[in-house]
């Protein structure tokens, strides 16, 4: 089985919600009903309205992590950016989407993501399917603006299906929803604090060093490079789940 490339969250199917409540709210001065609750994102996306996303996982991972999907919204008499996958639809709040404040936030946060970056683009083995590389070159982003410290860390690629590179990882946290709710192994959790947190194995472990079952679903759910089908030369790419008897 050749592992697929991996759907970028914004093509993902709306989740279905339960019926219940309707609230009625305005999207870019449109007036919308929607269920009470249900995210701003999947409503917009509902009615048309591209926002980008990166972090989220419609149904699995909506923890808010990336911020890339800001939009503005006017409650209470306040106006402020929220991050659209987790803002429930409450009645009378007023969403601008593509407001000028909304598109510069987010395209700044990609910058910020960037910075975090191993840009090598042309060498990445998620060349032109990387989500992250994708949403720079939808926003116009042509190079990195910030410069400062860096972390370097080794490729870790002790495990024989899998490679975790750390410069790669953009800390969005998919990986280890997946891991620990989709698979029930729970082998990837957040180490460290601040700019020296990453996601990985507890105790600065490799993969190949914990109970990973290799399934590959945390390859498939990466947004970039960060974990990747390890392939040697002249061999197809493998997981665990591909080996037949
Ligand atoms: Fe909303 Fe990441 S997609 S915070």
């Amino acid at each position: 089985m050749e592992t697929a490339a991996p759907i970028p969250a914004s093509q993902c199917e709306p989740v279905p919600q339960p019926e219940g409540k309707k609230v009625k709210l305005w999207i870019n001065d449109r007036l919308v009903e929607a269920p009470q609750g249900m995210n701003l994102l999947e409503i917009c996306r509902s009615q048309g309205i591209d926002i980008p996303s990166l972090c989220y996982l419609p149904g699995i991972h909506e923890a808010g992590i990336c911020r890339v999907c800001l939009v503005e919204v006017e409650a209470n008499g306040r106006r402020a950016l929220q991050a659209s996958c987790v803002y429930p639809a409450t009645e009378g709040i007023k969403v601008y989407t593509h407001s000028p404040r909304a598109r510069r936030a987010r395209k700044r946060v990609v910058e910020l993501l960037l910075t975090e970056h191993k840009g090598e683009c042309p060498a990445c083995v998620r060349n032109l399917t990387c989500e992250l590389q994708r949403l720079a070159g939808e926003m116009g982003i042509r190079r990195v603006r910030a410069t400062g410290e860096r972390r370097r860390y080794p490729v870790a690629n002790k495990n024989p299906f899998i490679i975790r590179d750390y410069n790669k990882c953009i800390r969005c946290r998919r990986c280890e929803t997946v891991c620990r709710e989709i698979q029930g192994v729970g082998v990837l959790g957040p180490r460290n604090r601040g700019f020296d947190l990453v996601i990985g194995p507890p105790f600065g472990r490799d993969l190949g060093e914990v109970d990973c079952i290799s399934c590959g679903q945390c390859v498939m759910v990466c947004p970039t490079g960060a974990l990747a089908e390890r392939v040697l030369p002249g061999e197809e790419p493998i997981t665990a789940c591909c080996i037949r008897e």
